[in-house]
């Protein structure tokens, strides 16, 4: 990504940073570097204007506004940790809008890059299956992130190590997550021009509403995809340990597709309980995807990859379908793989208690169903895990 005026800027601590013109121009500064706008941000494009809103007023904060809204960023109000730091839950004095606080713990040029990145896409992107990104801050070193609260916390609080006394996801809330995170990583392929490729797909990137409602976040990895005729994008290998795509950990040659496999683990995260890669697991059982990989050829183990903590409370016929979804976007073969558009309609119909009803979805759309599960899992992935 290239620079970009707006952390520069002089502008009053009011004042939103998002100027926005019709064309989805940031206005702010008179550099010609300035670039929010320019091809290499999502978003801009007339064809999807109906299904983006170009520069969201992402505002920008103090730092002292946002140590307000954190009591000084006092112990009680962390809500997680992540690899660049702690995440706050906060109040803006302005609004009264409850919101989540990113303390960044930048290391050098590669935090800051991912900084103006996370704030430059998020900027640009509105789905209701991505994060709000409210505000940001950006004073010396000083480097944070306002986000919209989710209250129910990531899919990986509810997935893995649940406290005493804290309910598993059913299955049905299991699928109507990986469906709306499919829908999230569709309007980021399709419906973006030029595509986005997220990068970073992991349960713990997939964020819950009140109602279970899940929300991508984390865009400091996402990149502009291949525009032209160019077919992949070459960046820096990146991403967490048993999420990356095969191809990708080995080449840096990063696709969409990079980001279907992904979704593919996240998928099996979700029906079998069990982390994309657990080092505590004995060796075979390490990386999930090598786990899984005799049960995805086999219709009747499909059973045995279900999380014991759903117990038989799922339907027969959803299983089948989720497991053949995940075992193609696992194929070893890039090209293999499904469109996030196909297995978003794959996935529709099992959300609900009903597989027979048709969906709206898949009525009105042109895109073909998935292969059955017998084609699908013949090609699945031999190697999950990969040093990213
Ligand atoms: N907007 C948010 N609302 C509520 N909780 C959040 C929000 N963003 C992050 N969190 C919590 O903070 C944790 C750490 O987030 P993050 O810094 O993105 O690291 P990571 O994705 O590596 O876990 C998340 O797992 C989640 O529990
Ligand atoms: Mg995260």
């Amino acid at each position: 990504m290239k620079c970009f005026s707006c952390f520069s800027s002089s502008k009053k601590k009011d004042e939103r940073d998002a100027s926005t013109t019709s064309a989805g121009t940031n206005t702010e500064g008179s550099s010609s570097t300035d670039v929010p706008a320019s091809s290499s941000t999502p978003g801009n494009s007339s064809a999807e204007a109906s299904n983006t809103v170009p520069n969201i007023a992402t505002q920008k904060f103090t730092f002292r506004e946002l140590e307000i809204a954190t009591k000084l960023f006092l112990d009680e109000c962390v809500i997680g940790e992540g690899g660049f730091g702690k995440v706050y839950k906060g109040t803006l004095e302005r609004t009264g809008q409850v919101v989540a606080v990113k303390h960044l713990n930048l290391d050098g040029a590669q935090g800051s890059r991912e900084f103006l990145n996370e704030v430059s896409m998020l900027s640009h992107l509105q789905h209701q299956n991505l994060v709000n990104l409210v505000g940001y801050c950006s004073e010396g070193d000083q480097k944070l992130l306002v986000y919209e609260y989710m209250p129910s916390g990531s899919v990986e609080d509810h997935l893995f190590d649940l406290k005493r006394g804290q309910q598993p996801l059913d299955w049905f809330t299991r699928m109507r997550i990986a469906f709306g995170a499919a829908e999230g990583l569709e309007y980021l392929h399709d419906k973006v021009d030029p595509p986005v490729i997220f990068r970073d797909l992991k349960a713990s990137n997939i964020l819950l509403d009140g109602n279970f409602n899940p929300k991508l976040s984390d865009f400091g990895l996402a990149k502009i995809g291949p525009v032209g005729n160019n077919t992949h994008v070459s960046t820096m290998i990146a991403g967490t340990y048993g999420y990356c795509a095969p191809e990708y950990a080995m080449t840096g040659h990063l696709k969409v597709t990079s980001d279907v496999y992904s979704f593919g683990v996240v998928l099996l995260e979700l029906i079998s309980g069990r982390r994309a890669f657990d080092d505590v697991k004995p060796t075979h059982e390490k990386s999930l995807v090598v786990w899984a990989k005799p049960m995805l050829g086999d219709q009747t183990r499909y059973p045995d990859l279900i999380d014991p903590l759903i117990k038989n409370d799922y339907p027969p016929k959803g299983l089948k379908q989720a497991v053949a979804i995940a075992a193609i976007c696992l194929q070893e073969k890039a090209s293999n793989r499904p469109r996030m558009c196909d297995v978003a309609m794959a996935l529709e119909p099992i959300t609900v208690a009903d597989i027979e009803s048709p969906s709206p979805r898949s009525s009105t759309s042109s895109v073909p169903p998935l292969p059955d599960e017998t084609s699908a899992a013949k090609g699945t992935s031999t190697s999950g895990s990969h040093n990213a």
